[in-house]
Order: structure tokens, then sequence, then C-alpha cells
């Protein structure tokens, strides 16, 4: 028998709470039980979003719908939209814009690396004026935090008629993160990162601000317009704690469970811990040959490359013959990187197992690696 643990950057292990709360009799989503909950669940989010009192919008669907959601709710067909990517998910904005007949600038920095905030100005200047940006906080693909705050003051400054949006999917619960105080418009997550709930939900907060935009746009009819994914549609549904369509009830139940779970530990406390976490997890593999590959690691995932002669896939296959699934390169980092995560229901004893696994991992491909290497340093950093 082989333990199974689930340690890449979403889906994450489940809190058993969580697990038990997502077991329960499924209620009607007509019913006021879950008028009750969802209603209590909308603003447990906003609290842990921290927009305490506004509105987070719950789709059925996974983060990426949250997204287009979003970009149909606040950008105008055939609208302009600059799209700042240096990773998969970033470029996945571009792509989706496009799609949508959107006119898309794009500016990227090398995989690993972030934005300069002066060449996003340069750039906003150059190329404007944008109905909105896009951009990702924790770049998953990468394991990059890109500098969120800096960028929104660059574009309040040079575009001030953009409205920012934020892919913060791996973010939220993961990684400081203030909507209100530096100014995001748009900020999307999803159920199966920080928050310990399994895929299928995604959350979207659109400032007041972008709703005045929304507004606007839609009563010039200029909005593209989607049946199932119209914000402007669940706003009015979802302050009565309803939903248009059938919402994924047992999903609301378990992520009722989880928000309670981030609240009692607190906002802040929950960022503290998930960046030791994944700062231990950088340590160990370090102390092994790996490399980091992030500039400006993100909390929800420890970016590592492997040495010369060390392909990623092959230490990835022998984490699994032991029970352990972490995240693969992907596209061009594919052939080193290394994406294992911390970021779900896991504490400090999951990564000296994870470090204990890459230092057996490392062995079996001919590193010259020393018992305890690398769970003597993931203690040391957790013990600083
Ligand atoms: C940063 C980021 N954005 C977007 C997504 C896409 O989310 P989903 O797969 O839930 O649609 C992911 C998923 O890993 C992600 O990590």
């Amino acid at each position: 028998m082989i333990k199974q643990r689930l340690l890449a950057p979403g889906p994450v292990e489940v809190p058993p709470a969580v697990l038990e709360a997502l077991a329960r009799p499924v209620v009607h989503h007509r019913s006021p039980a879950f008028v009750e909950l969802f209603l209590a669940v909308r603003r447990r989010l906003a609290e842990v979003m921290l927009v305490p009192g506004e509105e987070v919008l719950v789709v059925t669907g996974s983060g990426t719908a949250g997204f287009e959601a979003s970009l149909l709710a606040a950008v105008p067909a055939g609208g302009r939209v600059l799209s700042l990517h240096a990773g998969k998910f970033g470029e996945r904005w571009a792509a989706m814009a496009r799609r949508f007949g959107l006119r898309v600038v794009e500016l990227s920095a090398p995989w690993g690396s972030t934005f300069d905030p002066d060449r996003v100005r340069d750039e906003l200047r150059r190329s404007g004026p944008f109905d909105a940006i896009t951009t990702t906080h924790s770049e998953t693909s990468t394991g990059v935090l890109h500098d969120v705050e800096a960028i929104a003051s660059v574009a309040r400054e040079a575009a001030p008629d953009a409205l920012l949006l934020v892919d913060a999917v791996t973010s939220l619960a993961a990684a400081e993160l203030r909507p209100r105080a530096w100014g995001l418009d748009v900020v999307v997550s999803g159920s199966q990162k920080g928050l310990m709930v399994p895929p299928g939900l995604a959350f979207a907060y659109l400032s007041e601000r972008a709703w005045q935009r929304s507004d606007a746009l839609a009563s010039e009819g200029a909005l593209i317009g989607s049946y199932y994914l119209d914000l402007r549609k669940e706003r009015a549904r979802q302050r009565e704690g309803q939903t248009a369509a059938t919402p994924a009830v047992s999903l609301v139940a378990g992520l009722d469970v989880a928000l309670r779970l981030l609240l009692e530990e607190g906002v802040d406390a929950v960022w503290r811990r998930r960046e030791a976490l994944n700062e231990a997890l950088l340590a160990s593999g370090e102390a092994v040959g790996l490399a980091r590959y992030a500039v400006r690691p993100s909390p929800a995932v420890a970016a590592l490359t492997t040495p010369n002669g060390i392909a990623a896939p092959d230490v990835i296959r022998r984490l699994a013959a032991v029970g352990i699934r972490i995240g693969a390169g992907q596209d061009e980092a594919k052939p080193r990187l290394l994406r294992p995560s911390v970021l779900g229901w896991a504490d400090r004893f999951d990564v000296v197992t994870l470090a204990a696994a890459l230092e057996d991992a490392l062995r079996d491909l001919g590193r010259d690696v020393a018992f305890g290497a690398a769970t003597a340093a993931a203690l040391r950093s957790l013990a600083s």
C-alpha cells in the first residue's frame, strides 16, 4: 500500500472537516437553508479577500470561468487590452481576450522573472489608451509572485481609465493581497488552491469602479455578453442568496467550512504560515542541488530547477512512484522545472516528507546526496 500525497499547486489536499461537509446530504438550492449558507459564504469570502461588505460572486466553474466572466463584464466589445505576461497563465488571458475579438497588446517578461513597473508605465503611455490591463499575481507556471501593488500604482498614474484585472487564483489565501488598498478593479480566484476546497468554484470581486464601468457599458449595449457567465445577472441573484442556475451546492458547503478555518487562523497568519512552509521547501531543494527558478517566489509554489544531467520528469516519476504528486514544468520549463507546493491542507511535516522524498529521488538518479541534507535544511529554515 502506498499513501497518496497531493503536493501540487492545485488541486490540493482538503482538510477532513471540509471533506466531511462535502459528504453531507445535498440541500436544495432554492431552500432557505441554502440561502442562509450562501449568504454567509459570500460574506466570509469577502472577509478572506479583505473586501468585507463588498460583492464577491461565486461562479460554478474553474478559475478560468471566473476570469472569462469578469472580462465579459468589464471590457467592451472590440475594446483594447494590455496583457502583462511572464508565464502560462498570463498568456492565457491574452489568448482569451483575443478569442473574444478584443484588441490585445502584449507586454511579456521572461519566465521566472517579473515585470519592471517602468516598462509597464512606458508601454501604457506608448500604446494606450486601454480599456483593461490583465495580469497574474501568483504565476503558478513559474512560481513568481508579481508585484501587483506596483503595477496597480503605475496603471493608475499612466492609464487612469484602464481597469486592472488580476488573476489571484493561487495568491488568494497564500500571499499578501489587498484589493482595496492597492486599487485593484477585478480579482479572480478559484476553490482548489489556497481555499482548500475541490475544484469547481471560481470567485470574482469587482470594485465599485469596475461595477460602474460594467453598468455604463451594459446601458450602452457595449458588452459582448454571455448567457451563463453573466456577472451582472449573478450580482442581482447572489445578493439574495441565490444563483441564476443550479450552483455546486456541496462545494459551497465545503467552502463554508474552509473559510471558517482560514478566518479562525487569520488571513495574515495564513500568509505567513504559507510563506514559511514554501521557503522551507525552497531551502530543502537548494540543499540538494536544485536551484530557485523564481526571482520573487510566490508562497503558492516552490519552483525549483534540476541540476545538469537530471531531467525533471524523471524526478517527478520517482516521486509519483512513492505516492507524491507535485506540479511539473509547463511548456518551455518542462525539461528542468519541479513545482512542489504546500498550498493546501499541509504543515511543516509535509515539507519534511517532501524533502526526504526528493533526497531519495535524486539519489536514485545518481546524485551524491547525503541522507538528511534536504530535511535538515527544511527544518533549519522552519526554525529560523
Ligand atoms: C495562476 C493561475 N491562473 C489560472 C489558473 C486556471 O484555473 P483553472 O484551472 O481553475 O481554470 C490556474 C490553475 O492552475 C492558475 O494557477
